[in-house]
């Protein structure tokens, strides 16, 4: 039988990013996908989302011209043409992979592939009818909506009133008044959406503060900013039961009601462990994620775990590098991943991006750190480019070091920006040396430059 190098399951960011890094540096590759390359990012996440989210800035922007001395009247969105538009993206986009895993002469085989054994030639791993045997396994299932265990959700599934993200991309005829359970990323991304597409959105979310652990100050101008949007928030409610009109809220033993005739559930995504047969070969997991460590290494020597499974940060550009460092392990090239800098993006408008510590999570590990912040205003561009909204950019370098070690933006264009903090940090360069950077001007990037100095 002939044995290949490496077997990929699934073809997510992580899979298939790790099929086309072990294709080009020799290692002979087999890919698994049971549905669609691209997985949840390109055909019903980060891409689709995107491209929603941009029509809708769009018309935002076109509907608020007055200020700009840009009159259009009668402005509409046509959800129609804005969901061909997000499927023909998806097509070019997944078609793009298919054409790089080709170039790089990558078999994909479109079944569901499952580990059985480990034989002295290598893992089995079965799929249709088909046996084939590897030297290597990665697995990148990937992840699934986390369905909250709230009396009536089930109903609520069952007759579509409620809806996970992938049904709320998919719709046509958006709802007149939209309930989001969560204020995390893609409840916001969502509700920034729905609301400016003309839907009543308000927000139920059980914590005191929006955007999960990003830093609070800004989280709550965020907020803020989306309120002014029109987005209405339940702040410290816990959803406790969904009818057929709407969502019972719960704080401090006080019961309120949120109407909705669409009800999202974004209360988080778990990671899929079972199904491609980790499980028969004993791969350890913990609190439903495979373990993995620095190598993306799982417990069971051979098999590597990438992207959602391992519940690390359940983000693309994380499955990226995750599966990178994968590949390099097998190719006994050193490396490992880092978590600290890898940034955390709300693709909302205004965006908010951040990486590394925030000032509470830096204080809580005892890191003596000083702390820096300049509003948006300061940039000559975003004043030139904003009428109004609001925005900030916070700074956080560590004493004993003199080097940043987290970075936290709120703005137009700052999911752009970030990527540079993130080598920043990673490269450990210091503040001083960083003061004797360029930045364009005018540009909204210059508010890192201008915020450096306040350090
Ligand atoms: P999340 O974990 O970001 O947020 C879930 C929120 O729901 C939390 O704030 C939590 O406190 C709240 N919640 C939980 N139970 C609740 C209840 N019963 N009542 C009220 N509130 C409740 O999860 P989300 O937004 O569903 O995102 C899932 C995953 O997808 C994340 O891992 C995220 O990183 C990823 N993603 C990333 C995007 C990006 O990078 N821009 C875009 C979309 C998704």
């Amino acid at each position: 039988m002939d044995i290949l190098d490496l077997i990929v399951i699934g073809g997510g960011p992580a899979g298939y990013l790790a099929a086309q890094r072990a294709a080009e540096s020799g290692m002979k590759v087999l890919l698994f996908e049971k549905k669609k390359l691209g997985g949840v990012c390109l055909n019903e996440g980060c891409v689709p989302t995107k491209t929603l989210l941009n029509s809708a800035k769009i018309f935002d922007h076109a509907k608020n011209g007055q200020a700009y001395g840009v009159m259009a009247h009668d402005v509409t969105m046509d959800t129609k043409t804005v969901l061909q538009r997000k499927n023909k993206v998806i097509q070019m986009l997944v078609s793009g992979v298919g054409m790089t895993m080709k170039k790089n002469k990558i078999k994909i085989v479109y079944e569901r592939a499952e580990v059985i054994e480990k034989t002295k030639e290598g893992f089995l791993v079965e799929a249709g009818a088909e046996r084939y045997t590897s030297k290597y396994i990665l697995a990148a299932p990937g992840s699934e909506t986390l369905i909250p265990p709230i009396p009536g959700v089930a109903e609520a599934l069952e007759s579509g009133l409620a809806i996970t993200s992938r049904e709320l991309l998919e719709l046509e005829d958006l709802p007149g008044h939209l309930a989001v359970i969560g204020a995390g990323v893609i409840g916001l991304e969502m509700a920034a959406y729905c609301c400016t597409a003309g839907v009543r959105v308000t927000v139920v979310e059980m914590l005191d503060k929006v955007a999960g652990n990003m830093d609070a100050r800004l989280s709550k101008i965020l907020q803020t900013e989306l309120k002014k949007k029109g987005v209405s928030f339940l702040m410290g409610h816990k959803v406790t039961e969904v009818n057929s009109h709407g969502l019972v809220c719960e704080k401090d033993g006080e019961t309120k009601f949120a109407e909705a005739d669409k009800i999202l559930l974004s209360i988080g995504r778990k990671p899929v462990i079972e199904g491609c047969g980790l499980e028969h070969i004993g791969v350890a997991a913990e609190h439903g994620r495979v373990v993995t460590d620095q190598h993306l290494c799982t417990s069971v020597e051979g098999i590597y775990a990438a992207g959602d499974i391992n519940g690390k940060m359940m983000l693309a550009h994380t499955a990226y590098r995750e599966s990178e460092v994968a590949v390099h392990h097998m190719l006994g090239i050193e490396d490992e991943i880092n978590y600290q800098t890898i940034p955390s993006v709300i693709y909302t408008f205004p965006e908010f991006a951040g990486i590394g510590e925030t000032e509470e999570s830096a204080r809580e590990k005892g890191l003596a750190v000083k702390t820096a912040e300049l509003p948006m205003a300061y940039s000559g561009r975003y004043v030139a480019e904003n009428a109004d909204g609001n925005g900030l950019c916070r700074l956080i370098m560590d004493q004993e070091t003199g080097c940043l070690v987290g970075a936290h933006l709120l703005g137009p264009y700052v999911s752009e920006m970030i990527w540079g903090i993130a080598a920043l940090i990673d490269q450990k360069v210091s503040v001083e040396e960083l003061k004797k950077s360029v930045f364009p001007h005018p540009s909204v990037s210059e508010i890192i430059r201008e915020t450096i100095f306040k350090l």
